[in-house]
């Protein structure tokens, strides 16, 4: 029997880039029909990171915001880890500099995590056991899911880029979701539908196939799920959640994700239950694109901060997919207030603020980027967290306090 103790997503703080690439304007530069991005692929804009900003920057900023808004200096944390796909070092992990940029203390654990757009899931899951097991002691644990999603230009994957970082603070009676414990449907298969090689800095994709890779995988963690908590008394067994927040490379894949398994409940209608179930999920997603491992808890943030309160107090599943792959579907219960809390992040606001980039100013920045592991980048004005460029091999930062 696993402890009885509440346990699950105390704060959430959000980070992405201040500007963005219209798709419609990128469809029109590719000679492609802008339905076909903001339609067929379901995303109106996406992040584009600035040159001073890298999984580093973005992680800090993410994970400042979830411990100041839980009120917490960050003495109470004992285990810090950044999910992510898209590390800045072979050796030294991500957790390591958010550590130092944060001033957190040094009785704790830093380190990094890697399985595609799961690598945030396994740190998830693996921080609650810590945490429900007792081993942390009343002490909280920080994940932070941190990538800038990169096909480079003029590929498939092009419109599917995106830059985020979500950071969730987890601990015993956690005020925004409490996560069922034991109830974690998984499955796992070696398959190469998306991969990124060491000599390169763009993702190399199977497109279509990993599609196919993404529902076989929901298919077998769902199945799992079920046999872990039994069968539906009455209806289809996906009703027992008030919503459900998939993981998002792009929304039509949600659209796709949710109608398979609303097929394998035996619902005649499939999509009919999307916009109720699914659609406050999506509207975070649909403005800076794929996070890799944040994808899923942007999906979930947008999902707390666009509904209403009737939303508290009701369970939510939640499906996280990496490519290569591995799979997870769980499950949680809102907590009270969990509503007004998101709200309070003004994310929406943040999101309308940003600047639009055009094509050109788009494609000046990916080719910089080819240079910024080696170099400094271009100057910026200052402002917190930033990166300054790499000095003896050392890769350098900016404080974190404005
Ligand atoms: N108006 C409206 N819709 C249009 C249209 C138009 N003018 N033209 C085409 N469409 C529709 C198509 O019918 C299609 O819809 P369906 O999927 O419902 O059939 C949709 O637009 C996309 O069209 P294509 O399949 O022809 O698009 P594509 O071949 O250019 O590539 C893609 C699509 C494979 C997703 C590509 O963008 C890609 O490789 N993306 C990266 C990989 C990815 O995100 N995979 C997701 C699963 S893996 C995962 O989830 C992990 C991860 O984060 C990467």
């Amino acid at each position: 029997m696993l402890p009885s103790r509440s346990v699950g997503i105390d704060s959430i703080g959000v980070a992405f880039p201040a500007q963005y690439l219209e798709l419609a304007d990128l469809a029109e530069a590719r000679g492609v029909a802008p339905s076909k991005f903001v339609d067929g692929l379901g995303i109106r804009r996406m992040a584009v990171p600035a040159q001073d900003e890298d999984t580093v920057t973005l992680a800090a900023r993410a994970a400042r915001e979830a411990l100041q808004h839980a009120s917490s200096s960050g003495e109470d944390v004992g285990l810090l880890a950044v999910g992510t796909e898209t590390a800045v070092d072979h050796s030294k992990p991500v957790a390591s500099f958010v550590q130092g940029l944060l001033g957190l203390p040094r009785a704790m654990r830093v380190f990094e995590t890697k399985h595609a757009c799961y690598g945030g899931t396994a740190a998830l899951q693996l921080a609650l056991d810590w945490i429900r097991s007792g081993s942390a002691r009343g002490k909280k644990a920080l994940v932070i899911c941190s990538d800038i999603a990169r096909y480079g230009v003029r590929t498939a994957g092009e419109p599917t880029q995106g830059a985020g970082a979500v950071a969730l603070l987890l601990s015993e009676n956690p005020r925004i979701l409490q996560l069922d414990a034991g109830q974690s449907g998984v499955f796992a298969q070696d398959v190469n539908d998306f991969w990124r090689p060491l000599y390169s800095k763009d993702a190399v994709v199977d497109g279509h196939y990993s599609v196919k890779c993404y529902l076989e995988a929901l298919e077998g963690a769902y199945r799992d799920y079920q046999s872990l908590t039994g069968p539906a008394s009455e209806g289809f067994f996906s009703d027992r959640f008030a919503a459900l927040a998939y993981h998002v490379p792009y929304g039509k894949m949600a659209v796709k994700a949710h109608r398979h398994l609303r097929g394998l409940d035996g619902d005649p209608t499939p999509e009919a239950s999307f916009d109720r179930l699914v659609g406050a999920s999506l509207r975070f997603p649909s403005e800076i694109g794929n996070v890799y491992t944040g994808s899923l808890y942007l999906a979930l943030t947008s999902l707390l901060a666009t509904s209403g309160t009737e939303l508290e107090g009701q369970r939510v599943g939640l499906f996280s997919y990496g490519s290569g792959s591995c799979a997870e579907f769980f499950s949680g219960t809102v907590c009270a207030g969990a509503i007004a809390r998101m709200q309070s992040l003004r994310i929406a606001e943040r999101l309308a603020a940003r600047r639009k980039l055009t094509v050109d100013e788009y494609e000046a920045i990916m080719a910089a980027r080819e240079r910024m592991d080696s170099r400094a980048p271009e100057a910026a004005a200052p402002a917190p967290f930033q990166y300054l460029g790499v000095e003896e091999h050392r890769r350098t930062y900016g404080p974190g306090l404005s």
